[in-house]
């Protein structure tokens, strides 16, 4: 079979590698993949993820069997739409379902129409009025751009002043452009975040293993909000009680609601969860992997990855028997010096012969450059190891880390620690 892979980071190296191990697949196509997962896949540098006729054509002419769209703008943009026009099946959302990550004002109708747990909130288009609401609001409280903005888009003042400069950056200045047309302001939460991944066809749902992002730069939770600078795979806030919950208050909920709007979901709806006191509700639905939440969950899948992905296609996702292994996963992020504020590029990087069998590195922005890989992006590199416990995958993820260098390199030396003290 030939498959394609839209993305080129490593949440779509992690998918890669696992649709691999499918006897079945001969050749994967990235688009544009990096230089790492030149290793795993024929990566097309020219094509880029938001280029949907350009992947539409290159699927046609190399007769994809199934296609994979990974990254929210594709989604959002309806690549898979498009490549369901000309009969190649897909594993991700239409752009109808994939709105709800792209509107955040669609989401949160979404829940507040449908009774599902999330922070109450107000959705503001014309500046003035957010600014005179800010007035009577109790702080800190959270602002969002509507629309997509990098995982940049949420900001949380802690005063009024701060509140109206975020307000005038978003709406008036324009700062995440057409995204910030519209805000959501709504009520700060408290609690630990859990993330969950779900293969859905629409109706049947099959969680992931729950995860915990660590989204700030520095250690401690301190610095700049980031992509993801390191995961862990269980979550251990996500107890057997609060996934129960879930299902039932949450994931089978928001599916009902999709169908019920004409837009039923199918591909990996991610639900950004926080466990109040007053229990789980939703910060954020993603449409799509989580990047890196995807580099230690994935590794943790015992079921073929494509007989998932093509049973969500053909909506018979619930004569699936999805497994899971018991271990533990970490991923270590390593980044560019700098990240996420401006970072230099083209460091020439080192690797060991070989990893331990229990590691994984996936690559996430390099490039190959007269036959070597070089640094091509902010986070660079993810070191993923799998281990009976939590706290030996992390020593293990932290050990393979140590044994890769580039100039500039940076990583977080806490992942995992907060999980660790709840164990
Ligand atoms: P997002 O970009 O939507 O993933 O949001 C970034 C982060 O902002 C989340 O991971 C939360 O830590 C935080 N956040 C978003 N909404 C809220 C909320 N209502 N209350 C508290 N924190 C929030
Ligand atoms: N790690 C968070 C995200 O993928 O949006």
């Amino acid at each position: 079979m030939k498959l394609l892979v839209v993305g080129g980071g490593g949440r779509e190296h992690a998918i890669i590698k696992k649709l691999k191990e499918n006897p079945q697949v001969d050749t994967i196509y990235a688009l544009p993949g990096n230089g790492g997962i030149a290793a795993d896949a024929v990566c097309v540098p020219e094509i880029g993820a938001k280029d949907i006729a350009k992947i539409v054509e290159f699927a046609r002419a190399h007769a994809i069997d199934f296609a994979v769209v990974a990254p929210d703008d594709p989604l959002a943009l309806g690549c898979v739409d498009r490549l369901h026009e000309v009969g190649i099946p897909c594993f991700g959302p239409e752009a109808k379902a994939a709105r709800i990550e792209a509107s955040k004002v669609f989401s949160k109708n979404l829940m507040k129409k449908y009774g599902i747990p999330t922070a109450r909130y107000e959705v503001f288009s014309d500046a003035d009025k957010a600014m005179a609401y800010l007035r009577g609001c109790e702080f800190p409280i959270v602002i969002k751009a509507d629309g997509l903005a990098l995982g940049k888009g949420v900001l949380i003042p802690t005063n009024y002043d701060e509140a109206a400069a975020a307000i005038k950056s978003i709406m008036e200045d324009k700062a995440f452009g057409d995204s910030g047309n519209e805000v959501v302001i709504e009520e700060f939460l408290t609690g630990p975040e859990v993330s969950v991944l779900a293969f859905t066809d629409g109706t049947a749902i099959a969680p992931m293993i729950s995860s915990m992002d660590h989204k700030r730069a520095g250690d401690g939770d301190t610095g700049l909000n980031t992509g993801g600078m390191g995961t862990i795979a269980p979550n251990p806030y996500y107890t057997e009680d609060v996934a129960k919950a879930c299902m039932e208050e949450i994931f089978l909920p928001t599916l009902a609601a999709m169908r019920q709007e004409g837009c039923p979901f199918k591909g990996c709806l991610y639900f950004g969860l926080m466990i109040t006191k007053n229990g789980p509700k939703v910060i954020e639905y993603n449409c799509r992997f989580g990047d890196p939440e995807t580099q230690v969950v994935l590794p943790l899948l015992e079921t073929d990855l494509l007989t998932i992905m093509q049973a969500v296609e053909n909506e018979t996702l619930s004569s699936v028997d999805v497994k899971w292994s018991s271990e533990a996963a970490a991923c270590v992020i390593l980044a560019s010096g700098g990240y996420p504020g401006s970072y230099e590029k083209g460091k020439e990087m080192t690797f060991p012969e070989a990893y331990p069998d229990n590691v994984v590195c996936y690559h996430a922005g390099d490039k190959l450059k007269d036959g070597r890989l070089v640094t091509n992006g902010g986070r660079v590199l993810g070191i993923t190891a799998t281990a009976p416990t939590l706290k030996q995958a992390l020593a293990d993820a932290y050990a393979a880390a140590d044994t890769i260098s580039f100039d500039g390199k940076y990583m977080r030396h806490d992942i995992g620690r907060r999980a660790l003290a709840v164990i």
